[in-house]
């Protein structure tokens, strides 16, 4: 049954389409023209412009979704640009709630360390650990004006214990009830996110988020429980992240839960396999599929990936 392309494809267990990808972009207030981001070949901090045109791209490809994230040109200990509704990801998102809000998806990723001067993803104590009850006010206050921005899903990758519930409440009480919660769930504490900080310059200037994302090492038991407290406090749709080095903890999470389970192939997982083309070590397409369809196979029904309109065009 595997003696040629057609008999392979007739019987292929595992499919790609492309209204599963969901693309991340990044934009960046005050620059004139779009930045490359030198540890991620092909990705860049766009401009207002630059990112509509990339928005429109995705969309014309037939990628499910974006996800945004915004670097403020000003950053504050307790990150105000998150939920000024004249900040960079606000306006943004506007932009493209008018220029593709009816073809695809449109994501916040509501966090505040992209807004923060220390680089956490939440207010700091006066002992420099991060305050998680008062962290939820932020959220609460961020996902409000990424929803009246234009935002049609809010996705909160911060980690906070009850950031689902402030939210969501949130939401309740500004008028958007219907707007879903795509909560990253089980997010591990990683060294793949390296590249990601470059772009989103959101590095912490002390310490590191090891007391809030989960440990590598943790049990895969923690994994669980988060996604069943953030099912319990209203999130429509659960994630996995990193991708490929946690495709055990997205299996069993897929087998617990009958909502839909995104996994993120983060920015250090887009730049290993970049790296290592631009060396002709490896074959760059071949992998890139190979690694999507392995996520796909472990019980993806969403992934965000860099690679997102590429892939959607390879699959038309
Ligand atoms: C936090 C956030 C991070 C990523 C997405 N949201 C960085 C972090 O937790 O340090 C990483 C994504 C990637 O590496 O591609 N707002």
């Amino acid at each position: 049954m595997r003696r040629t392309a057609p008999l392979r494809r007739m019987v292929a267990g595992t499919r790609l389409h492309p209204a599963e990808l969901i693309l991340p972009l990044f934009v960046k207030e005050g620059i004139a023209e779009p930045n490359p981001v030198s540890s991620m070949p092909g990705v860049l901090q766009h401009t207002r412009d630059s990112l509509r045109k990339a928005a429109h791209e995705a969309a014309e490809a037939g990628v499910g979704g974006l996800i945004l994230f915004g670097i403020p040109a000003h950053k504050d200990a307790r990150g105000s640009a998150a939920d000024d509704p004249d900040g960079i990801v606000q306006v943004a998102l506007a932009d493209l709630a008018a220029e593709v809000g009816d073809a695809l998806v449109l994501i916040a990723d509501t966090c505040l360390d992209e807004y923060t001067d220390h680089g956490h993803c939440g207010l700091l104590t006066a002992s420099g650990e991060v305050d998680n009850d008062a962290t939820l006010e932020r959220y609460a206050a961020a996902a409000v004006a990424q929803a009246r921005a234009g935002a049609q899903v809010i996705a909160p990758s911060g980690m906070m214990d009850g950031q689902v519930a402030a939210i969501r409440a949130a939401l309740d009480g500004d008028g958007f009830a219907e707007i879903p919660i795509l909560a990253y769930s089980a997010k591990f504490a990683s060294g793949y996110y390296g590249p990601f900080r470059e772009a989103a310059e959101c590095a912490p200037q002390f310490g590191d988020r090891n007391a809030y994302q989960q440990d590598p090492a943790g049990p895969i038991r923690e994994s669980l429980r988060e996604v069943e407290l953030d099912l319990a406090e209203g999130a429509d749709a659960v994630m996995v992240k990193p991708a490929l080095a946690y495709l055990d903890v997205l299996r069993q999470i897929r087998d617990l839960v009958d909502v839909p389970v995104a996994a993120y192939q983060v920015s250090g997982e887009y730049a290993m396999v970049e790296a290592a083309a631009a060396n002709g070590w490896i074959d760059r397409e071949r992998v890139i599929m190979e690694s999507l369809i392995a996520i796909r196979r472990a019980g993806a029904d969403l992934i965000l990936t860099y690679w997102a309109t590429e892939i959607a065009r390879r699959l038309a």
